[in-house]
């Protein structure tokens, strides 16, 4: 089963003794696979921490795979996975779940709806909560209350005090320095250990583009693969808004350029999505320079 990673013999003893019992509950959650670590420790890490039910933070640039990596981890540890995305509007009731009237042989009964938190600790699942630092102020201590330690929190809307089951863990995403977002706040980021995901480069970047996109020339993959690390030298630098870089938006272009001109391809893929003329013509020069 994790053969395509060559985990230590320690970490595959881990998982094998944390892997969810196959209950049959949620199956259609846990999610599939295909993360690529630009480092195995990214990996090692994240499983030990969750092996032993600490937070684990997920810290990077747009497009870098931390949803990909969470996807994974729930794979890896058979886990089902409900997610909460703190960028829509979210408020107490889209976490925790809401009151509802059913009629049941024509009488009227209020019904309460679980929402993804409440299912995940009493489901004992995992519970994925991506751009956690978009969350408004005052959703923010019913967050915290669910990464305490004492994991139990009381649901709002029905008075219930819930104390999440065996295998309750939570894994975050946020993407730092990104427009729009404020940073973490610290009693939150207290609660989580974290780890960096940076975007995978070089050899891997290649290896993913070979089993991730419909590209197969090996000369067209390698000119793809400079673009990459020359637009993430240029973020880093300062010469490029972040999102030039993101990962998906290369796979993007190495599709398209399977049926459309590479330039043109990167043109609808990368360049029309920045903001700043200065920073098109550079991704354009970019790729004149190269294709
Ligand atoms: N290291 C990686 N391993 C596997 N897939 C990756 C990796 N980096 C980026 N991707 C791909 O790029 C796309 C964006 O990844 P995603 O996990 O949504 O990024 P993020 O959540 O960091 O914005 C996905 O299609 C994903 O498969
Ligand atoms: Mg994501």
């Amino acid at each position: 089963m994790h053969t395509n990673y060559n985990l230590p013999e320690n970490i595959i003893e881990i998982l094998n003794t944390n892997q969810r019992e196959n209950d049959d509950t949620y199956q259609e959650l846990i999610r599939q696979g295909g993360y690529v670590p630009p480092h195995m420790d990214l990996l090692i890490d994240a499983i030990s921490a969750l092996s032993m039910g600490k937070n684990v933070l997920l810290k990077g640039p747009t497009g870098a795979g931390k949803t990909k990596f969470a996807e994974t981890l729930s794979n890896l540890f058979h886990q089902p996975m409900f997610s909460v995305n703190c960028s829509v509007d979210l408020d107490a009731e889209s976490l925790m779940g809401f009151k509802t009237l059913t009629y049941e042989a024509d009488k009227q009964q209020i019904e309460f709806v679980p929402g993804p938190v409440t299912s995940a600790m009493n489901g004992g699942t995992f519970l994925y909560i991506d751009e956690i630092n978009m969350a408004k102020p005052e959703t923010l201590p019913l967050i915290n209350g669910v990464l305490d330690y004492r994991r139990t929190i009381t649901n709002p809307f029905t008075n219930e005090i819930i104390t999440a089951k065996d295998g309750f863990n939570v894994i975050a995403a946020i993407n730092e320095g990104y427009v729009g977002t404020v940073p973490l706040n610290e009693a939150l980021k207290n609660r989580f250990i974290v780890i960096d995901v940076p975007y995978i480069e070089g050899e891997q970047l290649k290896e993913l583009i070979q089993t991730n996109t419909r590209l197969t020339n090996k000369s067209t993959i390698d000119l793809f693969v400079t673009l990459s690390s020359d637009l993430i030298r240029a973020v880093s630098q300062g010469k490029l808004s972040e999102d030039a870089a993101s990962i998906r938006a290369l796979l993007d272009a190495c599709d398209l350029s399977v049926i459309i001109p590479p330039k043109r391809a990167i043109l609808r893929s990368i360049v029309d999505k920045l903001e700043e003329g200065r920073e098109r013509e550079f991704v354009k020069n970019l790729a004149d320079t190269l294709f």
